[in-house]
């Protein structure tokens, strides 16, 4: 039963409710003109404390064409969060006046922190470079539409490991399907973090490797997940400027891939795929990006019981 709950980490859910919300956002793709009013008189308040275009507009696209409606801030300036306000009183307060919330912050922890004080469903719209959840079930969908299965497959994740919070929801995610192994392609700079390499993957006997050299692996992967170097993670700009074309999946890369790689990405993309590259039927990336709002059309509807 999901009714009620918060979403904050992958692992909140059991992997029978994270497949009911992928069936529902199936079963939405299919017909939509069934799931129009299910959302009636519902009101999702869109917390975002750090900027987004896929997430927010995808959360309320999603809320609108279930028949809710949506209100919030894009950046917290316009909001009493200027004047010091503190998470507890913003969300007190935004509880009392919505039915569910979709909350984005910076700060690692913010969203869990904020389910403490709140009396609506919360959902952790990605907090700084910990979690994100809902582009974990976007990834989730997207994968099981183009593989059509989520066990078995080899997935490469290249980029920026260390601070990518996709990728550690994702491998969180991933790592309870049977027969997935991990290719981690980073920078020794940008690899996972210890908690990821030791709790999630060693301590469970998931097989993974490191590497640096996406060329050397590229033949093996059924799945590769880019990520962007994120300039807004780093202290300094020097150590930035050194690793932020450090992949580049061009033509000449994807030749040494399989026939059916599928090549994801959560977005947004500074150089770490060459346009050149979009029209490739292994690019899934705009379909993804589509698949996000349908699968938070899904858990938006379970969040609140009307589904
Ligand atoms: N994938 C993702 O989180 O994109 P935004 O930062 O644009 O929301």
């Amino acid at each position: 039963m999901l009714k009620g709950r918060h979403l904050i980490d992958p692992k909140d859910f059991s992997i029978e409710e994270l497949e009911s919300i992928l069936e529902l956002a199936e079963e939405i793709i299919n017909n939509q003109g069934d799931f129009k009013n299910l959302c009636d008189e519902k009101i999702l308040g869109t917390l975002f404390y750090e900027p987004s275009t896929r997430t927010r507009f995808s959360f309320e696209a999603a809320m609108i064409r279930l028949g809710g409606r949506v209100i919030g801030f894009a950046e917290p300036g316009s909001s009493s969060v200027m004047k010091g306000e503190s998470i507890p009183d913003t969300i007190r307060t935004v509880a009392s006046y919505v039915d569910i919330i979709a909350m984005r912050h910076p700060k690692e922890g913010a969203p869990k922190y904020a389910s403490y004080y709140s009396s609506v469903p919360i959902i952790n719209a990605g907090d700084g470079g910990h979690q994100h959840p809902t582009q974990t079930l976007t990834d989730l969908l997207t994968i099981k539409e183009v593989k059509g299965r989520l066990s078995n497959l080899t997935i490469g994740l290249c980029g920026d490991l260390k601070f990518g919070r996709t990728v550690h929801s994702l491998i969180k995610a991933m790592s309870r399907y049977e027969g997935v192994k991990f290719v981690l392609i980073s920078p020794n700079e940008l690899q996972i973090p210890e908690y990821i390499r030791t709790e999630v993957l060693t301590n469970k006997g998931i097989p993974f490797m490191e590497i640096e050299r996406l060329e050397e692996v590229m033949d093996s992967l059924d799945i590769l997940y880019m990520t962007r170097v994120q300039k807004e993670r780093f202290f300094n700009e020097a150590d930035y400027i050194r690793l932020k074309d450090s992949y580049i999946l061009d033509r000449d890369k994807l030749k040494l891939a399989k026939d059916d790689l599928s090549i994801l990405h959560p977005f947004p993309r500074v150089n770490e795929i060459s346009y050149e590259i979009d029209e490739d039927p292994r690019a899934c990336y705009f379909d993804q990006l589509k698949y996000g709002m349908y699968v938070r059309m899904a858990l938006i509807a379970k969040l609140l019981g009307v589904a």
